[in-house]
């Protein structure tokens, strides 16, 4: 399969096939997507397929203006307060890592919507998402492109690692910046649902619209959010701070913490213990920021994990995040990665 570099002719070269029914990754500023016309019955068949993902689970369908939103939802059924919500959240917060669940228009296939009678919309930031979306149809469906269950990939080579031979071309457009995934938000429900928490702080989400409720992850509602995902191939223990931090050592296995604090317990209480220090710093014992910053961990966390599961360690021991900023996105994929066990 090919990889390409990014550029303009490679863009276009990618929206010609999607035209015809084929399957490109992409960069966006969350993780890659795996794009098909959104539009084209058989290529959203054939992005289940390259997955391996049920058809029950429905794709974001990304888009590259305002003005191609009402060719996919339909606003009809809306009242003044959610349509006021959308119209605040998209003035603010698109293009970026924020995707909207509303009703859809009859047009979009039942195969894009798991069967739901809502659709899921993403404006992606990235310029080479973008550039894409302009030049094909201007709607792609675009789920993680992972393998089903798997890490989601933040590189290109990431993408070869799981899907080579699968699908037809991979656009490289180097490191996604986010590194977690959309936050997805149901405003077709009173108050609005928070279906999986992602590159979007709740806290953002509230100074703008007011309260939204945390939606069960686990309702046929967002069948997407599954309990085992995300998950590398090692087997994942997810700990408090406090509690990784008197943990001891072992060099078959793999340590993520959070920030240098935490390590620095760690290491200190190691060496309390007399036992062997680990000289950093070395490929199995990682910190996702040094500085315990949310949105720097985010940006790290997938890119971590990859480098640690390539590693054979016989097991993962990772720092729970705070519960502010984008630590309940950190979160919310570590606790899957562990159910996975
Ligand atoms: O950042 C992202 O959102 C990435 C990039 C490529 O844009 N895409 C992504 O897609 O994460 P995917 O397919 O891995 O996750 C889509 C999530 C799933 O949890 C799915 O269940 C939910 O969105 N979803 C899609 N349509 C929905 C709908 N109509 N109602 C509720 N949840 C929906
Ligand atoms: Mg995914």
């Amino acid at each position: 399969m090919r990889s390409l570099k990014a550029d303009d002719a490679a863009v276009r070269f990618a929206a010609e096939i999607l035209s015809k029914g084929g399957l490109v990754a992409f960069p966006t500023e969350t993780v890659y997507g795996l794009g098909g016309d959104a539009l084209n019955p058989s290529a959203l068949a054939r992005i289940f397929e390259a997955k391996g993902r049920p058809r029950f689970d429905p794709l974001i369908i990304h888009i590259a203006g305002l003005e191609t939103l009402e060719e996919i939802a339909d606003l009809g059924p809306l009242d003044s307060r959610a349509r006021l919500r959308l119209e605040t959240l998209t003035a603010h917060l698109w293009p970026g890592p924020l995707t909207l669940v509303l009703p859809k228009q009859t047009r979009i296939s039942g195969l894009a919507t798991g069967g739901l009678p809502t659709v899921a919309i993403r404006f992606p930031a990235h310029p080479v998402a973008q550039a894409l979306i302009r030049l094909s149809s201007g709607a792609v469906a675009a789920p993680s492109a992972n393998r089903f269950g798997c890490l989601s990939p933040t590189r290109a080579e990431h993408v070869l690692e799981q899907l080579d031979g699968k699908i037809d071309l991979i656009l490289d457009g180097g490191r996604s910046p986010v590194g977690v995934e959309s936050t997805v938000l149901d405003l077709s429900s009173d108050p609005p649902r928070l279906l999986r928490p992602g590159g979007v702080s709740r806290e953002r989400l509230e100074a703008l619209i007011g309260p939204v409720c945390a939606g069960d992850g686990s309702s046929p509602r967002s069948p997407g959010q599954l309990t085992s995902h995300y998950a590398p191939r090692a087997p994942l223990s997810l700990y408090a701070g406090k509690a990784l931090a008197a943990l001891d050592d072992n060099p078959r296995e793999g340590f993520l913490f959070f920030c240098s604090s935490t390590c620095n317990a760690w290491l200190e209480g190691l060496r309390a213990r007399g036992g062997n220090l680990p000289a950093l710093p070395v490929p199995r014992i990682r910190t996702l920021s040094s500085r315990g910053d949310p949105c720097e961990a985010a940006a790290n966390l997938f890119d971590t994990l990859y480098a640690l599961d390539g590693l054979g360690l016989t097991h993962i021991r990772a720092e729970a995040a705070p519960e502010e900023s984008l630590g309940p996105a950190i979160n919310d994929r570590l606790f899957r990665a562990q159910g996975a066990l």
